[in-house]
C-alpha cells in the first residue's frame, strides 16, 4: 500500500519535473578543480596548464624522486625547468620532459664553471617559492627564488610563458646601485635576463641520440595595439628520445619564440658558443642561451615581462611552428597568456558540465573539489594528435598516451562513452586505425610507440565497451574492422607479445589455459615472461568482449566460439587451495595439467606490496594484484564464481576478509571492480557500500598525497567521479552497478540521443548515516536491481532513490543480480547491449 502511494508519488513528482527546470549547471566548475591533489605519494599527477586531451602540457620538472609527471611540490626540491610535454600519473619510469626552458637573472660567461650562468642539467636547478605555486585548468604561475615569476597557458599543442623579470632587476639594481653611483641602466653588476633553452634532455635522460638539430631564424612581428613591432628569434629544434615504458624511438619537434633578445650563443655541456646560432646532430646536453634585452624588457611596453610562445610538434617543426601562430595570434603581446588561459578555461568548463549537472546540495567545497578535480583528471589524457601522427599517414583521429589500455579501458573510457561520446568516437577510431596501419591493436601506447603488454590484449574491452553503448552505432564497416583487429588479438601470435596482442595463444589453444613454461610464457626476446594465471583470466575476458561484439554484428558463431573461450578462466580454479579457510582460487598450471602453487596472497600489499610488476617474471603467475583478488574476476560470470565459492553468503565473507586482510589493491586498477564485486552475490549490496564509502573516505582526499596509487591518465580520478556518481561500469558491458550515491541529484545528458537520465534521492546525507538505497523507482516503477543498464542513459529516464539505514530489497534476489553467462545473461539475441 505504501509503495503504491509512493509510486504515485514518484510519477507525479516526475510530471512535475517535466514543466520544473532542470537542475541548474554547475557555474565555472574549473573554479573548483585542484591540479595538485595527486602530485605526492606515488598518484603522480601532472599539474601543469593543458587543454582538456591536450598535445602539449608544460610542467615543471622537479629534481626529486617520483618526478614521473614532472613536478614534485615537496616544499623543497628544485626543478631543471619548465618543460614541454608530460604523461599523467603514470609509473615505471619518469616519462618526456622535453624542450625545457629556464629563465635566470644572472652574468654570462663562455664556460658554465666561471658564468653566474649556469646551463647544464644539474647545475642550473633552481629553487622554487614552493609556496607560490598556483593553479587552474588552462593555467600555472610560480616563482623562482631568483625572484623570476613565471605564468603559463597551454592551447592545444602551444603554450604562452609570461616570465616577468622585474623584480630580479629591481634587486640586481638595488645591489649595484649601492655601490656604483652610475644609475641602475648602467648595470655595473653585470646581471642581465637569460633564457637557458635545453632541447636535448628530458626527464628520464633518454635524449642522447645523434638525430637532432637546432637553428634560428628571425622575424618580425608588425605593432598591434597591444605590442609594438617586434623582432622575434625563433629556434627550431627537434630531437630524438626513448619512450619511457615501450620500445623504438620517437622525434620532438619544437618551435619556440622569444622577442627581445639581445644576443644567443649554443652550449654543448659546459661550454658556451656565443654568437653561434645553430647544432646538429650533438651528442649530450646540448642547448641555446637567450640574452634579454633589459633596457627594452624594462619599457612601457613590456613592464619587465617577457612572453614566451612555443609550440610542440609529433611530426615537423614547421608543424609545431604553425600551431604557435594559429593558435596564439596575438603574440607577443603579454596579454596573450590570459586569452589563451580564458579560452581553455572555457573549453574545459564546458566538457565539465555540458553532459553532466550535479546538485550541489548537502556537498561542502572540499567534497566538490574533490569530485570535480578528479572529473578534470579523467579527460586530461589521452591527447589528441589528430593531424600530427609520425608513424602512418592517416585522414582518421589520431590519439596518444592511450597508456596501458589495462588501465585506462576499465573506469576512463567508459566515463568519456557517458559524458563525451563524441571524444570517446574519436579514441576508438585512432584505436582500429592503429590496427588497420600497424597490423596490431594497441595495448600500451605513448610518445606514438608501442608500450609494454601489462596483461591482457585489452582493446577488447576498451573496444565491447563502446559499441555496446553505441558509440558509432551503425557504422558497420567501422566496427567489423574492429572486429578483425580482435579476432588478430586472439588468433594470432605477435612476434613481441611483450608489445601487442597475446601470448601462448597455441598452448592455450590446446590446454584451455596459458601455461608455466616455454609453451605459454617463453623466455625470448620480446616478450615478457611469467603472469600465466592472470593473462588466461584476463584473455578469457577478453574473449567474451568478442563474443560481445560478434553477437551485436550477427555473427552467431563466432559469439558461441568466444563465449565458450571466456570460460577459460575456470580451468585454473583448483578447488583444494586454501588460504585463511577460504578453499577454491585461481592458480597457474603448467603444461602437462599439473598445478603450480602460488601463495594467494602474494603480489597483494599485505604479503607483497608492490612485488608484481612486468619486471619480476619467473615465479609471478598473476600480475598486480594476488589471487586472492583476481579469483574475483570474471565479470562475465561472476554467478559461476559466486557458486565455486559456495554461494552468495560464503562470497561475501571471502570479499570482506579480502579486503580487511589487505589482500585486495585499491590503489590499483584491478582493485576498482574488486570493490565493486559484493554486488554480484545476493544480499551483497549494502557490504560494496559499506566498502568503496570506507574506501572513498579513508584513501582519497583533496591533498596532493590523496591518491593510493598512480592516476593512470586519470584512473584514479574516475573512480571517485563513478563513486560519487553511485555506480560502477562493468567494463566491456552495458552493466553499472550500484552503490550510494555521494551526490543528492544529478543529470546525465546523452550527447547521441539527447535523452536525459535523472537520479533524484530522498534522505540523502552523503552516506553518513542514510548509507544505502532502501527502495528505488526507475521511471516510476519498483526496481529492485543492484545494476542499471545502460539503456537507461540510451533513452532517459527517472531514477528515484529512497536512501535509508538498512537497504531493503535492493539486490535481495537472484534475479536482482546483473547478468551471468551461465545464469542465462548475455545471451546472444540480448546481447547488443550487454544487459
Ligand atoms: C636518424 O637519421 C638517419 C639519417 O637521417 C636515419 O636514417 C635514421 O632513421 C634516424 N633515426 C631515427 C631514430 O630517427
Ligand atoms: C582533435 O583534433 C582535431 C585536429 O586538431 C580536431 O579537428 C578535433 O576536433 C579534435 N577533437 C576534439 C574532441 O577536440
Ligand atoms: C566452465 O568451466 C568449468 C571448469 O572447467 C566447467 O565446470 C563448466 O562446465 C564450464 N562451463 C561451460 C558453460 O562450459
Ligand atoms: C580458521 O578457522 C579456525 C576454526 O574456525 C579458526 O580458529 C582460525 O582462526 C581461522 N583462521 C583464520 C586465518 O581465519
Ligand atoms: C590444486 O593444486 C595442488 C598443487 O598446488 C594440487 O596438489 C591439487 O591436486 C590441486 N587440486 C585440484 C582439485 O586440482
Amino acid at each position: 500500500m505504501r509503495s503504491d502511494l509512493l509510486k504515485w508519488f514518484v510519477l507525479l513528482a516526475n510530471l512535475a519535473q517535466a514543466v520544473r527546470a532542470a537542475l541548474p549547471p554547475t557555474k565555472d566548475p574549473a573554479s573548483y578543480v585542484d591540479t595538485l591533489i595527486g602530485t605526492l605519494n606515488g598518484g603522480n599527477v601532472f599539474a601543469g596548464p593543458s587543454a582538456p586531451f591536450g598535445s602539449i602540457k608544460p610542467g615543471l620538472d622537479s629534481d626529486a624522486p617520483n618526478n614521473q609527471a614532472g613536478f614534485v611540490p615537496d616544499g623543497h626540491s628544485p626543478i631543471f625547468g619548465i618543460s614541454a610535454l608530460h604523461d599523467d600519473g603514470t609509473g615505471g619510469r619518469a616519462s618526456l620532459g622535453m624542450s625545457s626552458l629556464l629563465p635566470q637573472y644572472c652574468q654570462l660567461d663562455i664556460n658554465e664553471a666561471t658564468s653566474g650562468c649556469k646551463w647544464t642539467r644539474h647545475a642550473r636547478r633552481a629553487d622554487i617559492k614552493h609556496s607560490s605555486v598556483k593553479s587552474t585548468p588552462g593555467e600555472f604561475h610560480f616563482s623562482l627564488q631568483s625572484g623570476v615569476d613565471v605564468s603559463m597557458a597551454a592551447s592545444d599543442h602551444a603554450a604562452v610563458y609570461n616570465i616577468d623579470f622585474s623584480d630580479a632587476i629591481e634587486r640586481g639594481s638595488w645591489r649595484s646601485s649601492r655601490s656604483a653611483t652610475e644609475e641602475p641602466s648602467k648595470r655595473a653588476n653585470n646581471l642581465e635576463p637569460v633564457l637557458v633553452f635545453d632541447y636535448m634532455t628530458d626527464l628520464q635522460n633518454s635524449g642522447r641520440s645523434p638525430n637532432n638539430s637546432l637553428t634560428t631564424s628571425s622575424f618580425v612581428l608588425p605593432a598591434t595595439s597591444d605590442s609594438p613591432a617586434t623582432e622575434v628569434t625563433r629556434i627550431e629544434t627537434s630531437a630524438t628520445f626513448s619512450p619511457s615504458f615501450g620500445v623504438g624511438q620517437f622525434t620532438v619537434y619544437t618551435c619556440l619564440d622569444v622577442p627581445l633578445v639581445r644576443a644567443m650563443g649554443t652550449y654543448e655541456m659546459d661550454k658556451s658558443s656565443p654568437d653561434a646560432k645553430d647544432l646538429t646532430d650533438v651528442y649530450g646536453e646540448a642547448g641555446v642561451i637567450l640574452t634579454i634585452d633589459q633596457d627594452r624588457l624594462s619599457s612601457a611596453d613590456f613592464a619587465g615581462t617577457l612572453p614566451v610562445r612555443i609550440g610542440i610538434s609529433w611530426t615537423s617543426t614547421r608543424a609545431a611552428c604553425n600551431y604557435a601562430s594559429a593558435e596564439i595570434p596575438t603574440f607577443p603581446s603579454t596579454k596573450s597568456l590570459s586569452t589563451v588561459a580564458l579560452a581553455t578555461r572555457s573549453k574545459w568548463n564546458a566538457l565539465l558540465s555540458d553532459t553532466l549537472t550535479i546538485s550541489h546540495d548537502g556537498l561542502t567545497p572540499d567534497d566538490l573539489t574533490l569530485f570535480y578535480s578528479s572529473l578534470y583528471r579523467t579527460f586530461l589524457s589521452p591527447n589528441n594528435v589528430t593531424g600530427d601522427n609520425p608513424r602512418f599517414s592517416t585522414t582518421e583521429p589520431s590519439y596518444d598516451s592511450l597508456y596501458c589500455i589495462w588501465d585506462s579501458a576499465r573506469t576512463v573510457h567508459p566515463l568519456w562513452t557517458l559524458l563525451a561520446p563524441g571524444v570517446q568516437a574519436e579514441v576508438v577510431r585512432s584505436v582500429v586505425e592503429i590496427y588497420r596501419k600497424e597490423g596490431w591493436l594497441p595495448d600500451c601506447r605513448m610518445s606514438t610507440l608501442q608500450g609494454f603488454t601489462q596483461g591482457g590484449s585489452n582493446a577488447e574491452m576498451l573496444l565491447s565497451d563502446s559499441f555496446v553503448k553505441g558509440i558509432l552505432r551503425g557504422d558497420r564497416g567501422f566496427w567489423e574492422d574492429a572486429l578483425e583487429g580482435m579476432l588478430k588479438d586472439a588468433q594470432i601470435e605477435p612476434p613481441s607479445w611483450g608489445l601487442v596482442g597475446r601470448g601462448g595463444i597455441e598452448a592455450r589453444r590446446a590446454l584451455g589455459y596459458v601455461p608455466r613454461g616455454e609453451w605459454g610464457s617463453p623466455e625470448k626476446p620480446g616478450a615478457t615472461p611469467g603472469r600465466t594465471a592472470s593473462r588466461t583470466i584476463e584473455y578469457a575476458y577478453n574473449d567474451f568482449s568478442i563474443a560481445l561484439v560478434s553477437a551485436g554484428l550477427s555473427h552467431p558463431t563466432l559469439y558461441t566460439s568466444y563465449r565458450v573461450l571466456s570460460n577459460d578462466t575456470f580451468n585454473l580454479w583448483n578447488t583444494s587451495i586454501a588460504s585463511d579457510n577460504f578453499t577454491g582460487f585461481l592458480q597457474a598450471r603448467n603444461e602437462d595439467g599439473s598445478w603450480a602453487y602460488q601463495d594467494p596472497r602474494r603480489c597483494s600489499p599485505a604479503l607483497e606490496p608492490f612485488g608484481c610488476f612486468l619486471d619480476r617474471g619467473e615465479g609471478h603467475d598473476f600480475y598486480e594484484a594476488s589471487s586472492w583478488q583476481y579469483s574475483f574476476f570474471a565479470p562475465h560470470d561472476m554467478a559461476q564464481v559466486v557458486e565455486l565459492m559456495g554461494g552468495s553468503k560464503r562470497f561475501v565473507e571471502r570479499y570482506k576478509h579480502m579486503w580487511s586482510m589487505g589482500y585486495a589493491d585499491i590503489g590499483d586498477e584491478p582493485g576498482f571492480l574488486a570493490a565493486y564485486s559484493a554486488n554480484f552475490a545476493v544480499g551483497g549490496y549494502r557490504h560494496t557500500v559499506d566498502l568503496v564509502v570506507k574506501l572513498m573516505r579513508e584513501k582519497f582526499s583533496t591533498s596532493k598525497a590523496g591518491l593510493p596509487g598512480n592516476d593512470d591518465v586519470g584512473a584514479m580520478g574516475s573512480f571517485i567521479v563513478w563513486t560519487h556518481l553511485g555506480m560502477f561500469p562493468v567494463a566491456g558491458t552495458g552493466v553499472y552497478l550500484l552503490s550510494t550515491p555521494l551526490i543528492s541529484a544529478y543529470e546525465v545528458r546523452n550527447a547521441i540521443t539527447g535523452k536525459v537520465f535523472r537520479l533524484k534521492t530522498r534522505g540523502w546525507d552523503g552516506a553518513r548515516r542514510n548509507k544505502y538505497i532502501r527502495e528505488a523507482w526507475l521511471d516510476g516503477e519498483k526496481y529492485t536491481r543492484n545494476w542499471l543498464c545502460h539503456s537507461v542513459f540510451e533513452r532517459g529516464g527517472v531514477l528515484e532513490l529512497v536512501l535509508g539505514e538498512n537497504p531493503g530489497e535492493m539486490g535481495s534476489r537472484e534475479e536482482d543480480l546483473p547478468p551471468s553467462l551461465s545464469t542465462g545473461g548475455f545471451g546472444y539475441d540480448s546481447a547488443v547491449l550487454g544487459c
